[in-house]
């Protein structure tokens, strides 16, 4: 009881608007989360950014990880469907990581280092499986961490559209994650990261439509490539 209070008393500015009482915020969102069966975590055993790969987790999922002194990491595995198409599943794997704020309206931001990156497998794409980077700032309009009687804490995200993220299990108070530092070298880059996919995309890109637009994105830069 005396730890939340003291929160808002340490950080008034930061934390003005978030409430932290037993039915909304019960623990600090400091730790790692993981939705579902709890396979997606982030830390050593989802991505190798130093060349670009991933350790697929036996089933989907996403999982969030917060440090107490402003770094985050995302690990994503998510296949999407499309209606049109039923046996064209999209599957992508997704990480990033860098700074969070905890805006005082009680979103969040979460501001990649630009090592990010993702894997998008598409069978039925003229290019089926390719790796691009990914560096897209994302906001999250809201969170609340509810307990669950049997589960402990539940962390509900609500991506920048107001739909929710699956809500999340703790995995850890303690995060598990990767260095907080750049894990490849990068050099700044507009080609993929246009204005247009700039605000907000990491809810957009799970969509079928936006991943082939990825897509058609990557080839043209790609024949680009092959022209120049
Ligand atoms: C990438 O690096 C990791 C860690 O060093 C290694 O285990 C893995 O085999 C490498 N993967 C590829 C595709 O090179
Ligand atoms: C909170 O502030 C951020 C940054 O100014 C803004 O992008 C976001 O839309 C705001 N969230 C809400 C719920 O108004
Ligand atoms: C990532 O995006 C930031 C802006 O948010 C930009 O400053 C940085 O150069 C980008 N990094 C890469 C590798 O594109
Ligand atoms: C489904 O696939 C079709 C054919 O590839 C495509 O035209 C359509 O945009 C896709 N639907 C969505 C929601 O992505």
């Amino acid at each position: 009881m005396f730890i939340p209070f003291l929160t808002v008393i340490l950080a008034p500015v930061v934390l003005a608007q978030i409430v932290y009482d037993s039915a909304h915020n019960t623990t600090p969102i400091i730790g790692t989360w993981s939705t579902g069966s709890k396979q997606v975590s982030t830390g050593s055993g989802f991505a190798n950014p130093a060349n670009e790969s991933f350790i697929y987790p036996k089933t989907t999922g996403v999982s969030y990880s917060f440090t107490d002194d402003g770094f985050y990491e995302v690990a994503r595995y998510r296949f999407n469907s499309n209606a049109t198409e039923p046996s064209c599943i999209t599957g992508v794997l997704n990480w990033h990581h860098g700074t969070y704020q905890l805006v005082d309206n009680g979103s969040i931001i979460l501001t990649p280092f630009g090592d990010g990156y993702q894997q998008i497998q598409d069978p039925c794409a003229a290019v089926s499986n390719f790796i691009e980077g990914y560096n897209d700032t994302e906001l999250y309009q809201s969170w609340q961490i509810f307990t669950d009687p049997t589960d402990g804490p539940k962390l509900h995200m609500f991506n920048f559209d107001g739909s929710p993220v699956a809500p999340q299990f703790q995995l850890s108070a303690t995060p598990n994650m990767l260095p907080t530092q750049l894990l490849r070298n990068v050099t700044p880059s507009t080609s993929l990261t246009s204005q247009s996919l700039f605000v907000n995309a990491g809810g957009r890109s799970w969509s079928p439509a936006s991943v082939l637009m990825l897509g058609t994105q990557w080839l043209s830069v790609v024949k680009t490539r092959i022209l120049q």
